[in-house]
């Protein structure tokens, strides 16, 4: 043996994974704005619901829910979480959106999202008193729907959840994980989970199919864009179908479906182990489960 095993191991600062940075500063007025319009019922058509509703950022994100059902009619797939989602290449499982901007548009006319659309919006906020105050403070406008869009995309810009005890281990911490955590992430860098789950989001740069060698859960879309694993083991249920209930079973079918290879029960806790080194913190708290609700994340 030629040096000695440290107890130990820190990142060598070459990783295929990289820290997600602190949120950029934004315009005070136009980021208020954007929190309050998330959370504003009007942007539906029948004033029943949010984007809250259904992307909890009091707790993950996303809802517990495997399919959220605006107005009774269940949303034809599992609601991903919007923490760091500007740092996705392209938005949606199918990775068809290329801007949060673009993104905001198709959830407000989207039928099964809030069936509406940015002319009702203009319209609702123009009716508002106290909205056209604060347009008129942010963006020197009444209500508009560039504005709209912007005051969004900036709230969503904030949304970013560095802290996780992963990104404290790779900015060279080496007591943030533990060796089993430690092992985890080499296995899931030697079994090439990483080929796909890489980068500042661990997911969300590239196009895979899913279900390679082996079916996995319902088999539309074909294509989809590799889903981050930052706050994973936050986000139950999994899939684009919510077909997993928990990461474990997820691991394991991703052993299967991407790798052909079944995982043994080692593996899978190492794995999920490492993944639980995932959770960031929003607003200095740790990303957390959503809790359960029938129809819609929150009321
Ligand atoms: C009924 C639940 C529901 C509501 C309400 C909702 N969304 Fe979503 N959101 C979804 C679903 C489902 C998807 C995935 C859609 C797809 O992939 O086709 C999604 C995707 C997203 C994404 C992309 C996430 C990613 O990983 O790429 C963003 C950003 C987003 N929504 C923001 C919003 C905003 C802003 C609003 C309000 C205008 C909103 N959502 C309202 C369910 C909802
Ligand atoms: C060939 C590319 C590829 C490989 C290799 C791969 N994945 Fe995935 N992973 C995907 C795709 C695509 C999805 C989305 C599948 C779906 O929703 O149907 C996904 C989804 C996941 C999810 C669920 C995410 C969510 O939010 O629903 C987890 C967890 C996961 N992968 C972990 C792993 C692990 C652990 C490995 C290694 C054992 C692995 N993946 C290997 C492409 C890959």
């Amino acid at each position: 043996m030629a040096a000695q095993t440290p107890t130990r191991e820190t990142s060598d600062g070459r990783e295929p994974i990289t820290p997600v940075p602190a949120p950029r500063a934004q315009d005070p007025q136009r980021l208020s704005l954007g929190e309050r319009l998330f959370s504003d019922r009007r942007l539906s058509h029948g004033n029943t619901h949010s984007c809250l509703s259904c992307h909890d950022i009091g707790s993950n994100g996303a809802s517990a829910n495997a399919h959220d059902t605006p107005e009774g009619r269940p949303a034809a797939l599992n609601t991903p979480t919007v923490f760091n989602v500007s740092l996705n290449f392209r938005l949606n499982w199918e990775g068809s959106i290329r801007s949060l901007e673009e993104g905001i548009e198709r959830s407000l006319n989207n039928p099964a999202i809030m069936a509406s659309s940015l002319d009702e919006a203009v319209k609702k906020l123009r009716a508002d008193p106290e909205m056209v105050n604060q347009f008129r403070a942010a963006y020197g406008q009444q209500p508009n729907a560039a504005a709209i869009l912007d005051a969004i995309a900036t709230f969503e810009r904030s949304l970013v959840t560095p802290g996780s005890r992963f990104d404290r281990w790779l900015m060279g911490e080496a007591y943030a994980i533990t060796p089993e955590e430690l092992s985890g992430y080499q296995v899931f860098k030697s079994l090439g989970c990483i080929t796909c789950h890489q980068g500042v989001n661990v997911g969300g740069n590239m196009f895979q199919r899913h279900g390679i060698f082996h079916p996995l859960g319902s088999r539309e879309p074909v294509v989809l864009r590799v889903p981050s694993l930052r706050n994973v083991a936050t986000t139950a249920p999994y899939f684009h179908d919510g077909s997993a209930a928990t990461l474990s079973e997820a691991v394991k079918s991703m052993g299967v479906a991407q790798l052909d290879r079944v995982l043994t029960d080692q593996q899978i806790s190492a794995i999920v182990a490492f993944l639980n080194t995932l959770t960031g913190t929003y607003r200095d708290q740790p990303v957390k489960p959503a809790v359960p609700r029938a129809g819609l994340g929150r009321p």
